[in-house]
């Protein structure tokens, strides 16, 4: 894999599941790296995991506090470590909730709106604050979205919804950075086995669990090396799971037909004696 030794990552959501897979891997690979979240505690657990992974006694592994959601505190904390740390040559965008998996009959406003916060305006917030710093370094900026902007989910109203606004952001974003010699990459991961499940599984409704299991489940280490490979290669928009690559291929040459026609069969065995 690429080497590399002298570049700054930032990654939102350092502390756990993707953002703390990648941050391992990329430590292995020699990078200096700042991971970002809100709890202070599993950022120093982090901390300390990607110490033992790095490559070289040189690197730097950082931490810093930050609630994504907060633009004010966001462009504040931003410019600090820039200050301390140096301007990133790679943003991976993967703080992210799903808290609430449900039928959207049960979503409240306030519940729809923090999801937003979080999954949107988030990745805004960051990428706004760091951007101009980053351009000097021709930097990468990277998007965790979700294959259920692929294809929507049953209960996933609220999240598949952020998440999608993110392709719209992506794809928008990258025709600004090209021309600065910048990389965009948005990645459409399945699910992954992260601490993200289980707050969901609390409410998913069962058709969506059913149509969850389409994809299968892939390993948070899995995804991290597709997210360095799209780094190193540069590539623009990554689906992680031949299996999750299959079903898009079939969805966009049935034009949803296909697809949605298996995910309505999933759905309705699986909603079976339910309301
Ligand atoms: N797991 C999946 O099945 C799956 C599938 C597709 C896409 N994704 C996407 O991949 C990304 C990573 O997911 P994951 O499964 O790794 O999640 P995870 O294990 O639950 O980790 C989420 C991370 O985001 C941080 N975070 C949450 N809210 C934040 C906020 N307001 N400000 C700053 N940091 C915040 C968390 O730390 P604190 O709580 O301490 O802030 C934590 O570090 C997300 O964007 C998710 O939507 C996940």
């Amino acid at each position: 894999m690429k080497d590399f030794t002298d570049k700054l990552i930032y990654i939102t959501g350092g502390s756990s599941g993707i953002g703390l897979a990648t941050g391992r891997l990329l430590a292995s690979l020699g990078a200096d790296i700042v991971l970002l979240a809100r709890q202070a505690a599993p950022l120093e657990q982090a901390r300390a995991l990607l110490e033992g992974n790095k490559k070289t006694g040189r690197q730097k592994i950082r931490i810093l506090s930050v609630d994504v959601g907060k633009p004010t505190e966001v462009s504040e904390r931003m410019k600090q470590a820039v200050d301390s740390f140096g301007a990133p040559d790679i943003l991976i965008n993967s703080a992210g909730i799903n808290k609430y998996a449900d039928h959207f009959e049960n979503i409240t406003p306030d519940m729809f709106d923090e999801v937003m916060k979080v999954n949107v305006n988030g990745v805004r917030n960051v990428t706004h604050a760091l951007l101009d710093p980053m351009k000097e370094k021709k930097g990468q900026v990277v998007i965790l979205s979700s294959a259920a902007a692929l294809f929507g989910m049953f209960g996933y109203s609220t999240y598949a919804a952020s998440k999608s606004a993110l392709t719209g952001f992506a794809e928008s974003l990258r025709y600004e950075l090209k021309p600065l010699g910048m990389q965009v990459s948005i990645i459409f991961p399945p699910e992954v086995d992260t601490p993200m499940n289980i707050d969901e599984a609390k409410t998913l409704p069962v058709q969506g669990k059913a149509m969850k299991q389409m994809a299968g489940t892939l390993t948070p280490a899995y995804v991290a090396k597709v997210i360095v490979k799209a780094i190193a290669q540069k590539k623009y928009f990554v689906i992680p799971g031949m299996l999750t690559r299959a079903f898009y291929l079939l969805h966009r040459l049935s034009n949803g037909v296909l697809t949605r026609t298996i995910a309505d069969m999933v759905v309705k065995q699986a909603g079976r004696g339910k309301a």
